[in-house]
């Protein structure tokens, strides 16, 4: 379990949320829960299950002070927070610019702050999109309805075709998922990009930046997956219902930090103990007790 990555990771947990009104008018999105933890935490796990402690939020700036208070510097899970305000939702693309500061010169894992990732395969196919250096990798999800999505087409030895945004006639069926590890020439790129009708700098746009120069790689997440978005109110629920679904069955959280921060050997069991007596009422904090035990 225990990996390491250089990158340096960015969870978006800016944008409007207009999907989610009256819920986000007075709150960000990614603060909201999916079934028993705060959006965020999914993301978070992600990228400290892919190695990553180094993590930027991006945040609009009536929510940074309540992602601090919830998440404070990492030091609880022994990884560094830091924090980015993008000071308007002005696209995926955009908000990567915003930390452009706290990068310098390392590689990057991009998280959508409301995406959600689950499967046996998720880490190996972190760590392989991890391993290459120079490019981005994407990361493709078959959905039924592809139409809402950026859609990739690829051959049969995974060179990518197209990539169109949001298409009528969808040549695939594979989805863009809300995952995206750069190079450091990601910045660069991005200030070369033009805003689109609606106002943004698109991901979509960078990812073909990359993908004109021959440096776009594609990880296929199979069957065994599940990729779930949770902007909208019958996905909120969806991934809610997912997530209470297999937590009760298995009686394994997932998107479970702490746990997480533990298994890489970030925190010791005492750090864990802690963190657990903090929560008992909830029984997030039994969790993570029946973890030390050794019962999970
Ligand atoms: P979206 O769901 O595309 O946009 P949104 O969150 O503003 O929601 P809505 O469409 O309901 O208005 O954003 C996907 C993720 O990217 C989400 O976690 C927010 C983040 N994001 C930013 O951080 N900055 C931005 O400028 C945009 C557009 C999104």
């Amino acid at each position: 379990m225990k990996y390491l990555s250089s990158r340096r990771g960015i969870i978006l947990a800016g944008g409007n949320g207009t999907r989610l009104a009256p819920i986000t008018s007075a709150i960000s999105k990614q603060l909201i829960p999916v079934y028993d933890k705060p959006m965020i935490y999914y993301p978070i796990t992600t990228l400290m299950l892919c190695g990553i402690r180094d993590i930027l939020i991006v945040t609009n700036p009536n929510s940074v002070e309540l992602f601090k208070a919830l998440l404070g510097n990492g030091d609880k899970w022994g990884v560094n927070f830091s924090y980015a305000i993008q000071n308007k939702a002005e696209g995926v693309a955009h908000a990567i610019l915003v930390a452009e500061k706290f990068i310098k010169n390392s590689n990057i894992a991009i998280a959508l702050g409301d995406n959600l990732f689950h499967g046996n395969d998720l880490v190996n196919l972190l760590r392989s999109a991890d391993k290459r250096i120079k490019g981005g990798s994407i990361f493709a999800y078959p959905v039924s309805d592809p139409r809402n999505y950026g859609v990739v087409q690829f051959d049969k030895e995974g060179n990518i075709l197209d990539i169109e945004e949001k298409p009528d006639n969808p040549l695939s069926q594979y989805a863009i998922t809300g995952l995206y590890f750069y190079d450091n020439s990601a910045f660069e790129r991005i200030k070369e990009l033009r805003f689109s009708p609606r106002g943004e700098l698109e991901i979509t746009s960078l990812n073909n930046h990359y993908l004109n120069q021959n440096l776009l790689n594609v990880e296929i997440m199979g069957r065994g997956m599940a990729w779930l978005d949770t902007g909208s109110f019958n996905s909120l629920q969806d991934a809610s219902g997912y997530i209470r679904t297999l937590e009760q069955r298995q009686g394994l959280k997932v998107g479970c930090p702490e746990e997480a921060a533990w298994r890489q050997g970030w925190i010791d069991d005492k750090c864990l103990e802690n963190l657990a007596f903090s929560l008992m009422n909830s029984g997030y904090g039994e969790y993570l007790l029946m973890l030390l035990k050794g019962l999970k």
